[in-house]
């Protein structure tokens, strides 16, 4: 059976006063095989995005796609009648002018985002794929922001957060976890042993890190 934790966690969120900003679906291209008596191989997962405010910061340009070859051939023949507003063929209601497309080369993706989950096992048994992360840092956040990974695991978010000019501040706590965050992210981003600090997160230690301490990395176990 599918267990319906994460949508407790998301109805208890919005009841905490956050603003549920999109629902993504994450297509894993190539899924695990096996079999389950009463469902079928697992394909997708949920990704949510939530903000404690209605509109928080997305930076489109930042993961814009080129545009497909039948997208920029219609757009060729586009003809006089098309270039002003007119109402949808399907009868929605919805307006849309063809002249909006002149010029553009690259569109924004859909919310569905198609990424086979990372093959190796890296030291923890749920890796997920780098581009995920990435994704979403370069969508939500800028250079220099501080990327927060409460459950970090073996820190995958903190790599992509650092190999994208961010700062990360990563948590798990399994402290085996920690030291394996802490090891690929000076193999995999660079970071010097001066870059990363390693320490148990207490509430002190989270409230003034970020500001007080010049490195890029915070990496620890729950205290
Ligand atoms: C799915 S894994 C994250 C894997 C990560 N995305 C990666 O690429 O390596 C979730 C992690 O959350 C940690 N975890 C579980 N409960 C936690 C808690 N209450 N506080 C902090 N970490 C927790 C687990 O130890 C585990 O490493």
């Amino acid at each position: 059976m599918r267990h319906r934790y994460v949508w407790h966690t998301i109805e208890r969120l919005t009841q905490l006063g956050w603003h549920c900003i999109d629902d993504y679906i994450w297509h894993k291209k190539t899924s695990m095989p096996g079999f389950w008596p009463t469902r079928l191989r697992d394909g997708w997962e949920y990704l949510f995005h939530l903000a404690k405010t209605k509109r928080p910061y997305v930076n489109h340009e930042a993961v814009k796609v080129p545009m497909a070859a039948s997208s920029q051939r219609r757009i060729q023949r586009i003809r006089l009648n098309e270039y002003a507003p007119r109402l949808s063929a399907t009868g929605s209601g919805f307006r849309r002018a063809m002249r909006a497309w002149i010029g553009k080369t690259h569109v924004l993706p859909d919310n569905v985002l198609h990424f086979s989950p990372e093959a190796r096992n890296k030291g923890h048994p749920a890796v997920y794929p780098i581009a995920l992360p990435r994704f979403f840092i370069q969508l939500l956040t800028k250079p220099g922001d501080l990327v927060v990974d409460p459950f970090a695991g073996s820190g995958t978010t903190g790599i992509a957060a650092l190999q994208l000019k961010r700062r990360c501040l990563l948590i798990d706590n399994h402290y085996p976890y920690c030291v394996l965050a802490a090891q690929r992210i000076q193999k995999e981003a660079g970071t010097g042993p001066e870059g990363l600090l390693f320490s148990p997160m207490t509430a002190a230690a989270l409230s003034s890190l970020a500001s007080e301490h010049p490195s890029n990395a915070y990496c620890g176990p729950l205290a």
